[in-house]
């Protein structure tokens, strides 16, 4: 018997990643750099001293903005990332920073190449919407509505201005 074709994930990340292992080690990894590395010292300080707690929440958020399980929304509702990101100054430096952090961790963890390139484009478009300030005490305003945030899914068409 034949069936019929099954379309594929629309954001399928999570599973090109290798499922939810996948996802817990580039978050280690990642909060592991952000302890030790010396450029990560300004973004490791607007963090707790015992970083378990927000790295489980990350494990949740990631493994949906990867496609895996609704984990995260569930929990706690609309990411609203800027939203949240605003009490901390994250300027180029601090999101760089941050940066540096997951590209170490996904070197470490994802020998695909092309999965890592998309990764990485798709964590800076988030990283660089969550910039708050041009540093010097200067807020940058709301960068207007999120396009395409999540790695591999398109963003909707729409005529309205950005806001
Ligand atoms: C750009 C540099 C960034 C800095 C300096 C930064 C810093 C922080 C800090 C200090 C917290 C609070 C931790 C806590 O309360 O335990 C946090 C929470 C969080 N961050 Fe970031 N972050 C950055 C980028 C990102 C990016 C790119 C993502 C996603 C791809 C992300 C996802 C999250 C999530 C999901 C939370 C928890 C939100 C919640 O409370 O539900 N962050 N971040």
């Amino acid at each position: 018997m034949s069936h019929p074709p099954v379309a594929p994930a629309a954001n399928p990340h999570f599973q090109r990643l290798g499922g939810h292992e996948q996802v817990v080690r580039p978050v280690d990894a990642s909060y592991r750099a952000m302890d030790t590395l010396p450029e990560a010292q300004v973004i490791r300080a607007m963090h707790e001293p015992d970083l378990g707690p927000t790295k489980a929440v990350l494990v949740k958020y990631l493994s949906e903005w990867l496609g895996g399980p609704k984990a995260y929304t569930t929990e706690r509702g609309a990411p609203m990332l800027r939203r949240r990101h605003q009490p901390f100054p994250i300027d180029a430096a601090a999101r760089d920073a941050w940066m540096l952090c997951m590209r170490h961790a996904l070197t470490t963890v994802c020998a695909d190449e092309a999965l890592r390139a998309e990764l990485d484009a798709a964590f800076y478009k988030v990283a660089d919407f969550i910039r708050n300030t041009d540093g010097g005490g200067t807020a940058r305003p709301h960068p207007g509505r999120p396009q395409e945030l999540q790695p591999g899914v398109v963003a909707a068409p729409h005529s309205s201005r950005a806001g």
